[in-house]
């Protein structure tokens, strides 16, 4: 088809869905710019636009919902030979080629306004790495525990995965096999503005936004990841968000307790601080896992006390989950809803409010009729980076991290004295979760002081 009856074809189609403005710069372009803005404009499901648009205008009512508690195990209350026994099983699973880890890395960090991926984001720490390297780091300790390589699955978007490539690339992969990592990118959606109209990011462009960390399985396997994942004969996907810089990215102990479980998912909770605390909750909604966010918990349930004055309903998601591989497969192609945000986007007029639809993992968990629940501490495991300045900030993530490993230190019996109030930080090529310090570490007087693995003797 000619460019000119393709004009025109499409020209009817926005008149159908009244998205005519779509071409007001048409004119203006150049041939080349002509062509890719008629491609873009093939590319969008206009039925699902409409559809989607129409759910924010009708807002509609999920009717009677009862809310229960969730069962959940601390792992801080099993004894010292449990958790040894679920982490050299979660061990066993990783050598035995079992457990592959996915980190979301598709989104757009609006909130903490960093130029690039989020994951390329550097918070400050004396060694001045990157989330990715924290994250490939702690990885590499792991792997070289058992002499095998956990597959990395990195979702990106179609904006940032140049940039994300391209960082890897620069940085040699932090040392891990290139083969081991599989890099894809996720499914994006045009931006409304408040009348339902798609949105332009130039003459041009139309502004396409990522559909959420949610879209991430049918992601996966459109890009054959999720094949991949099959023929390595991985059963355990470990999943996370990239801005948590004390992620342990496939923890083998939370590996091996939901594995003896058997539940098809599992994900990690912390404590709610308190009843107002802006976090999603974990909870049984009409006898089904899930995650209530925030903005949607009634008010009794969030006030509700159990015996011991304790808030009943505690557990906060930070979004550390663990799926089998069949569960994935199962749900890899339902339709999960699609949830609306209002946030402000660079348009071609500029920064204007805009609707944008996303998809969230965790509606997945209503297709599980159990999970296991872990509960873990918050201040060794969650240190999130989503604002500029703040809470979960970088300069809070960068404190959580040092805090923890001073508490390494100090439990591993290196007395006081010689940390005093220096500023340490312990490489995870080094130590995993605070395993293997000892005091000859510390004798170097720097400060800050990194501890690197070109210091173990
Ligand atoms: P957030 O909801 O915190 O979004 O994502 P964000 O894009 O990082 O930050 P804001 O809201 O724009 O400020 C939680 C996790 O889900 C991933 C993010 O990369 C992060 O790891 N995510 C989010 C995606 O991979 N794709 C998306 O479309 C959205």
């Amino acid at each position: 088809m000619n460019n000119q009856s393709k004009y025109e074809n499409i020209k009817n189609l926005l008149q159908k869905y009244k998205q005519e403005h779509l071409l007001n710069h048409y004119e203006s372009l150049s041939l080349h710019e002509q062509e890719s803005l008629l491609n873009e404009i093939q590319r969008i499901d206009f039925e699902k636009i409409v559809m989607l648009y129409n759910q924010i205008v009708n807002c509609n009512n999920d009717g009677e919902i009862e809310f229960k508690p969730l069962e959940a195990q601390n792992w801080g209350e099993l004894d010292k030979k449990q958790k040894e026994h679920f982490n050299a099983l979660g061990m066993d699973l990783i050598k035995n080629g079992k457990v592959a880890s996915l980190v979301v890395a598709g989104g757009q960090g609006s909130r903490l306004g960093c130029d690039g991926p989020k994951g390329t984001y550097n918070i400050g720490l004396p060694s001045q790495k990157s989330l990715f390297q924290l994250q490939a780091e702690r990885l590499i300790n792991l792997s070289n525990k058992v002499n095998r390589f956990i597959p990395w699955y990195v979702m990106t978007n179609p904006e940032n995965h140049e940039e994300t490539l391209y960082f890897f690339k620069k940085n040699r992969f932090f040392g891990y096999p290139q083969h081991e990592i599989f890099f894809f990118k996720q499914d994006v959606l045009p931006a409304l503005d408040m009348n339902g109209k798609i949105l332009m990011s130039s003459p041009s462009q139309i502004c396409f936004v990522p559909n959420g960390n949610g879209g991430c399985f049918s992601a996966l396997k459109r890009s054959g990841g999720l094949n991949d994942l099959k023929q390595r004969g991985v059963e355990w996907l470990f999943y996370y968000n990239v801005d948590n810089a004390l992620i342990k990215v496939a923890d083998p102990g939370f590996i091996g307790y939901s594995h003896v479980k058997g539940h098809p998912i599992a994900s990690k909770v912390i404590e709610k601080r308190n009843p107002d605390e802006k976090v999603g909750l974990f909870v049984l909604k009409n006898g089904r896992p899930s995650v209530i966010e925030y903005t949607e918990l009634p008010e009794n349930i969030k006030q509700q006390k159990n015996l011991s004055e304790q808030l009943l309903y505690n557990q906060a998601n930070i979004s550390i989950h663990l799926f089998h591989i069949n569960f994935i497969e199962k749900v890899v192609d339902c339709n999960l809803p699609y949830r609306v945000a209002k946030k402000s986007i660079k348009t071609i007029s500029g920064q204007v409010d805009a609707y944008k639809f996303e998809l969230f993992i965790f509606d997945l968990f209503p297709y599980s009729k159990s999970m296991t629940i872990i509960k873990v501490n918050r201040e060794e495991e969650f240190a999130p980076v989503k604002n500029k300045t703040g809470p979960d900030s970088p300069s809070t993530a960068k404190n959580l991290v040092l805090n923890l490993h001073r508490k390494w230190l100090l439990n591993a019996g290196i007395p006081e004295e010689l940390i005093d109030d220096r500023v340490i930080e312990i490489s995870p090529l080094v130590s995993y979760c605070g395993e293997g310090l000892s005091v000859d570490l510390v004798q170097n007087q720097l400060n800050p002081l990194v501890i690197e693995r070109s210091q173990i003797k």
